[in-house]
């Protein structure tokens, strides 16, 4: 096995690689004047399982071109099997067509990662619409999830807490994480009016004056779905408010929104490499892959 990059995740690449004590090869990427990529590995790949380390973020439209390039010319080499680990998947999002003549980016960035890998693994990507990833993908897909170390880090660094999902879809990790730790939960319930501007209420109300707010969700793109939860945290009287990522994108001055609508702290996995990293993911894909050998 050889582990990879195509710039994204180094670090978790090459702690998987000292982990699994296999090979990490750095490839060559860059650009000719013109802009056309050039792509070189820089070892055998002949009859190797190939694993390419690479999040979306940041960079979407770049990962997947790069992703695509560096997967066939691993198969042009002679490897016998290529596989992503993808820690954060983008363009999921966009599973359907919202207004007429969209492009369904997710089925389009799943046909393309079909042709080219034999297997993909992620970190919780965004299910709403589409109800696994065998909706998108014909190749093996393995979908992680990191729910028992987010549990683990709340149990930990947290007191007296409560546990939000900011959105209905996002109660499948608020649940999940607040049953592990057997604190309460609740959901709001969000209406987006713009990929911008968005609305919550809460759906069962529970007693919050008083209580360590958790805010979770899958993503947190410009911060405004759990801004507008936490403003309805501290008008109910939250002690403390914290946000939880599993995958930080954190753009349009996101973290800046987050602080002035109340939340005193913000956490991320390291699916996306981002300052606020404080949750490691190596380890859960580095049990995955032990069992490709
Ligand atoms: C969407 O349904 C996701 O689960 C997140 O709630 C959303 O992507 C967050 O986006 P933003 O931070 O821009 O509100």
């Amino acid at each position: 096995m050889i582990i990879t990059t195509c710039g994204n995740s180094l670090p978790i690449a090459k702690k998987l690689a000292q982990k699994l004590k296999v090979k990490y090869s750095p490839l060559t990427i860059s650009s000719f004047p013109d802009g056309d990529i050039y792509l070189k590995y820089n070892t055998s790949l002949s009859n190797q399982t190939v694993v390419i380390v690479h999040s979306f973020q940041p960079h979407s439209d770049q990962s997947l071109f790069r992703i695509f390039f560096a997967a066939e010319t691993a198969k042009d080499l002679g490897a016998k099997k290529v596989i992503l680990v993808a820690p954060y998947l983008a363009y999921m999002r966009q599973d359907k067509r919202f207004h007429p003549g969209e492009a369904i980016s997710s089925r389009i960035m799943a046909k393309m990662l079909n042709s080219c890998v034999d297997e993909i693994m992620t970190i919780d990507p965004h299910l709403h619409r589409y109800s696994s990833l065998q909706e998108i993908f014909t190749i093996k897909t393995r979908r992680i999830t990191v729910n028992e170390i987010l549990a683990d880090y709340i149990h930990k660094h947290f007191q007296n807490e409560i546990i939000i999902g900011p959105d209905l879809e996002s109660f499948q990790w608020a649940e999940d994480i607040a049953k592990r730790i057997k604190v309460h939960a609740t959901v709001l319930k969000k209406v987006r009016f713009s990929s911008r501007h968005v609305e919550v209420k809460m759906v069962h109300p529970l007693e919050i004056r008083g209580k360590n707010v958790v805010i979770i969700d899958d993503i947190i793109s410009t911060g405004h779905t759990i801004a507008e939860a936490a403003k309805q945290a501290k008008r109910m009287g939250a002690k403390t408010i914290t946000a939880i990522g599993v995958h930080g994108l954190l753009i349009e001055g996101a973290l800046t929104k987050l602080k002035k609508a109340g939340v005193n702290k913000v956490i991320t996995t390291n699916c996306i490499e981002h300052p606020t990293n404080k949750i490691d993911v190596t380890s859960l894909l580095s049990k995955e892959l032990q069992k490709e050998r």
